[in-house]
């Protein structure tokens, strides 16, 4: 099986970059392979072309998406499951993700005539500097995981996760201490990715 790992973080010295490989290596110690698309390394460009929005807005299947955008909507139709992994920016994902988004659902793949395999997992993990319990108390873990299943994968994939690792700001003592035990819990969710 294949798992296609959308990953975005601006930097490689973060607790992010780290819970990513050691998700990598447990999808693939489970025998299973990743296709990685990390943004900032391929320098993804995130913002939309007026061509591409006209295209889209006025749902039209040209003219033809660019390669970039084809490229990952190969990537999508090639895999069986599809994982996001970033950092929370202001209750969202970092803004070039959610270009990747903008760009790359595009119409006559994701909507319309969907030419977009159903996937049959599609799992965030995600870094927050926010305790869990705070994220929850205002209504913002909820929001996030709804804009992610209950719009950007819905009805794309058959079934969702979402993981949150929290308390993990630089100057939190939890994001040391805790940290080779959530290394431990992204090896363990990659192992246990496809069941
Ligand atoms: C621009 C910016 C916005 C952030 N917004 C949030 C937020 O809305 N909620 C939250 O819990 N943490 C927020 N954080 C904290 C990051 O999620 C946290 O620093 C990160 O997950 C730590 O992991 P890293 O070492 O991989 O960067 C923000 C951090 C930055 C830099």
């Amino acid at each position: 099986m294949k798992a296609f790992i959308v990953y975005c973080h601006p930097s490689e010295n973060s607790f992010t970059r780290n819970m990513r490989d050691a998700f990598i290596k447990g999808v693939e110690d489970s025998g299973n392979e990743v296709i990685l698309s990390d943004l900032y390394k391929m320098d993804f460009k995130a913002d939309m072309t007026e061509a591409e929005y006209l295209r889209d807005a006025n749902y039209r299947n040209t003219p033809d998406v660019a390669e970039d955008v084809f490229a990952e909507q190969e990537k999508i139709n090639q895999s069986d499951a599809i994982v996001f992994i970033y950092p929370v920016f202001w209750t969202e994902a970092p803004a070039k993700l959610v270009g990747w988004f903008d760009r790359v659902w595009t119409y006559g793949f994701a909507y319309g005539e969907k030419t977009m395999k159903v996937l049959d997992k599609g799992m965030v993990l995600c870094s927050a500097g926010n305790p869990i319990a705070r994220l929850k108390e205002f209504g913002l873990l909820e929001s996030m995981e709804k804009v992610m299943f209950g719009d950007r994968l819905f009805g794309r994939v058959k079934e969702t996760e979402f993981v949150v690792f929290d308390c993990t700001s630089r100057e939190n003592e939890l994001r040391e201490k805790n940290w080779d035990a959530n290394l431990q819990k992204a090896y363990e969710k990659g192992k246990g990715l496809f069941g």
